[in-house]
């Protein structure tokens, strides 16, 4: 940042107090100067770049308080205003003050008091931007911090509109999430914190109306709500050029208005927050198709064998049910669902020579539908799913004693997952018909499990739960999906 001497208007109805004061100033290293009237001074204050002005209160049709409320207009930290003044009264000093002036001066004045007003006023005003500066860098490091945290949106959502309502000082913040469909606008979601209670909320269609108005501006607008309410800070949370949703942040009725400096806060939090909304909504919409594909690949596997139709969907019910029973963690009981519908998706790739063989299989044969697992893993790779599901899919013919494949892992090498995979797997197999054979009874079914137990090749923790779930099922107390 460069160190430009600051500049200060000088503004005076008596032009020898204009060049006196300039002069004093411009020696004290200021970029001091002032206009010809009073009338010319406004337009140079709109333009931003004044740091301080200094004016006489009385001085025609143009008087010092509309100076000094075209200084305070523009921004709270931007143009610091000292009024000066032959005529004080505490009427004056108090309109001057409730009106942001720094400094309130007395003519006659002496110049060592100019200076110490003027260095004091730009002082404070450097004080301000700092702090302004530093709650920007708050506001957009916590935005930011949440961004990085591995939150659900919605997690991250509450908590954005908990740090606007917080470093805006407001009372409550609302995000509303748009949808358009045939180019037609509709609040899909609203989310609200903070004390709702203090302000009205903002209706359907007072938030597709701000839309409409707001849709082509940048930045935080401000306004008092035309219905009463307390101020109102709208924000537009835009991504890639498309209106995603408004940010707001509303006080009660009576409260401060917001300073332009809140609204750079408020839109730096809202950028951060519009990333994530963009994230999340490409991210599902990935999840639908890939959930899409899964599930024309399972219908493309179980299409080539009809004997095994429905075993996937099944195995996915069967898998739910036990992993629940066992007091599984809900990602288990989740993960359980995809694992069994895509657990055999590998055998898209076996020769229906064999697949569909109905004689005994040779031991290449056999090898080759082993290698529907490696097969299955593959497809899966690529896709987000959890680690869990890949590795129920991976384990899901490996046995206990080591006996099992692709990789012949042995009793805790093996997840739970992989074990209740396992044992809903072989369970539904051979209770259901295979063009090599038909179905077993329930009592064969228990009893090759039973013996799969006492081998050591199946978990019997898995099967004495399953057997509960099977009978409690039977009994007409639990009910499982598809069956
Ligand atoms: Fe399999």
């Amino acid at each position: 940042m460069t160190d430009r001497p600051a500049q200060i208007l000088v503004v005076d109805d008596e032009p020898h107090i204009v060049e006196l004061v300039c002069e004093f100033l411009g020696g004290q290293g200021y970029d001091c100067r002032g206009p010809a009237d009073p009338q010319g001074a406004l337009p140079l204050i709109q333009d931003g770049s004044i740091a301080l002005v200094r004016t006489d209160l009385k001085m025609g049709a143009v008087t010092g308080m509309d100076i000094l409320r075209a200084a305070r207009g523009s921004d709270a930290a931007g143009t610091n205003v000292v009024l000066m003044t032959a005529y004080p009264t505490v009427e004056n000093a108090i309109d001057a003050l409730l009106n942001g002036a720094d400094n309130f001066i007395l003519k006659p004045f002496t110049l060592e008091a100019l200076d110490h007003v003027v260095s004091s006023s730009l002082e404070k005003q450097r004080l301000a931007r700092e702090n302004i500066s530093l709650k920007e860098s708050l506001a957009l490091y916590r935005a930011s911090e949440a961004l990085e945290a591995p939150l659900d949106l919605p997690e991250y959502l509450t908590m954005v509109l908990d740090v606007a309502v917080d470093e805006l000082e407001g009372h409550a913040a609302q995000l509303a999430l748009f949808d358009v469909e045939d180019g037609q606008r509709s609040v899909q979601q609203c989310i609200v914190r903070g004390a709702a209670d203090q302000v009205r909320r903002l209706e359907e269609s007072v938030l597709l109306a701000l839309a409409s108005e707001l849709a082509g501006t940048s930045g935080a607008t401000a306004r008092v709500d035309a219905e009463g309410s307390g101020p109102l800070l709208i924000l537009p949370m835009r991504a890639g050029g498309e209106l995603l949703g408004l940010l707001t942040v509303q006080r009660g009725t009576g409260a401060p208005a917001f300073t332009p400096a809140q609204e750079k806060a408020l839109a730096i939090i809202g950028s951060g927050a519009a990333v994530a909304i963009k994230n999340a909504s490409l991210y599902n919409s990935l999840q639908e198709q890939y959930l899409g594909a899964i599930r024309s690949l399972v219908a493309a596997v179980e299409a080539k064998d009809p004997y095994t139709r429905g075993h996937s969907e099944k195995v996915a019910n069967y898998g739910q049910v036990l992993a629940r029973e066992l007091g599984a963690e809900t990602e288990l009981v989740d993960a359980m669902r995809v694992a069994g519908l895509l657990h055999d998706a590998g055998k898209i790739g076996i020769p229906e020579s064999i697949l569909l063989k109905k004689g005994p299989l040779t031991g290449d044969e056999y090898e080759t539908i082993k290698g529907h697992v490696i097969m299955s893993e593959k497809i899966v790779d690529p896709l987000p799913l959890s680690s869990i599901v890949k590795r129920m899919i991976a384990e899901h013919h490996e046995r206990l004693d080591g006996s099992g494949y692709p990789r012949g892992l042995k009793g805790s090498e093996i997840s739970q997952g992989g074990r209740i995979i396992a044992v809903v797997d072989i369970f539904d197999a051979i209770t259901s018909d295979r063009i090599y054979r038909s179905r077993m009874s329930m009592e064969e079914a228990w009893s090759v499990l039973d013996r799969f137990v006492q081998s050591a090749t199946i978990d019997g923790t898995c099967v004495a739960a399953f057997k509960n779930v099977i009978r409690r099922h039977e009994s007409g107390g639990l009910e499982i999906p598809g069956s």
